[in-house]
């Protein structure tokens, strides 16, 4: 029999109470900005399931390519017994490496988007009968404590998510990763590859503007959390290649001079004409900087793979 457990790691006060903190800390500042994590209320997994399916937004069709071809080289290298994924979303491509894992016992996946992880577990039983799911609703930067269950453990995070993670950020969030991991254990990671600059700005940039949906969607969650007063037709959402940092930047950018209040925090905060709000950035990577960033993790990469194309890689990094 297949079980379905959902936790709750934070209590929801506590989450109100990091939005407003992340709120009146990041627009208070200059240049303002907003954590992605918000993003992702029902609305938002949503708008970022419509979002993979993009003809300009390549990364999932290439991940998904790659845990087709190399699922079975995954369940080899790790034997996993518990796979534990961050950031899980609706965990449509996790399908694929669920159905090669010959010894896999229990999936546990992360993220702060109840709606996704309820939706996505309530399929996943049905789907694999002898399946133990423990879906956790949790920030994955938060210091995660992991249900006690069988190892070898595999702990995956795809869709180049960590790219979403400024560079200190993700420094510490791989030394927090690497104490969730016990000698023999591994983790699977999905990140997108510095490529033509004209092909990232697409990807975050579609012309049917579902990502200019996706990005004013955090304005509706301050509305609705807050009782801020932000009309999402004040902004344009801009997206733009950084080739210093090597990221793609994405930005609201006030359309006109104007003032939106946020009764929950009594603030009113200005925009001048063009004012930018940055709300994300997504980090495209090369093989050798991945290497390196493990290493410094206290990880050993043993495996990288791309897609037929280059586009995107995946790969398969040793606790020892
Ligand atoms: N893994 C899926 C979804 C990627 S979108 C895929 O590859 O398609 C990023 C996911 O991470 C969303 O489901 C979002 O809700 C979740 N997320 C973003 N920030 C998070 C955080 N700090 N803690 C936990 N989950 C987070
Ligand atoms: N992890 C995804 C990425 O960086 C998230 C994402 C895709 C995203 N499109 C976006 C985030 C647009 C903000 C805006 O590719």
């Amino acid at each position: 029999m297949s079980t379905f457990l959902v936790t709750r790691t934070l209590p929801e006060d506590a989450t109100e109470a990091a939005l407003r903190a992340d709120v009146l800390h990041g627009l208070n500042r200059t240049p303002k900005t907003l954590p992605p994590k918000w993003f992702y209320d029902a609305h938002g997994s949503e708008l970022f399931e419509k979002i993979t399916e993009l003809p300009e937004y390549y990364p999932t069709r290439a991940e998904r390519e790659i845990l087709v071809a190399r699922a079975a080289e995954i369940a080899d290298a790790t034997g996993a017994r518990t796979l534990v994924e961050l950031g899980s979303g609706s965990s449509d491509k996790t399908r694929h490496l669920l159905d090669a894992l010959p010894a896999l016992h229990t999936y546990v996946p992360v993220d702060v988007s109840e709606s996704a992880l309820t939706q996505a577990g309530q399929a996943l039983i049905a789907e694999h009968p002898s399946l133990a799911v423990h879906a956790l609703i949790a920030d994955f930067t938060g210091g995660l404590t992991l249900p006690g269950t069988p190892g070898p453990r595999l702990v995956a995070f795809l869709g180049g998510t960590i790219g979403n993670l400024l560079p200190a950020e993700r420094a510490t969030f791989l030394a927090s990763v690497r104490t969730l991991l016990s000698p023999g254990d591994a983790l699977l990671l999905g990140t997108d590859l510095v490529k033509d600059e004209s092909v990232l700005v697409d990807a975050y940039d579609d012309a049917a503007g579902v990502t200019a949906a996706f990005n004013k969607n955090v304005l509706s969650v301050v509305n609705r959390e807050l009782g801020a007063d932000f009309d999402p037709d004040d902004f344009a959402h801009v997206a733009l290649w950084d080739a210093e940092e090597e990221w793609i930047e994405m930005r609201l950018r006030a359309r006109s001079r104007l003032t939106v209040k946020i009764p929950a925090l009594d603030l009113a905060v200005d925009f001048a004409a063009g004012e930018e709000l940055r709300t994300e950035v997504s980090a495209k990577f090369r093989e050798d900087g991945v290497r390196g960033e493990m290493a410094a993790a206290g990880l050993e990469m043993t495996h990288w793979w791309t897609d037929e194309e280059g586009r995107f890689a995946l790969s398969l990094s040793m606790a020892r």
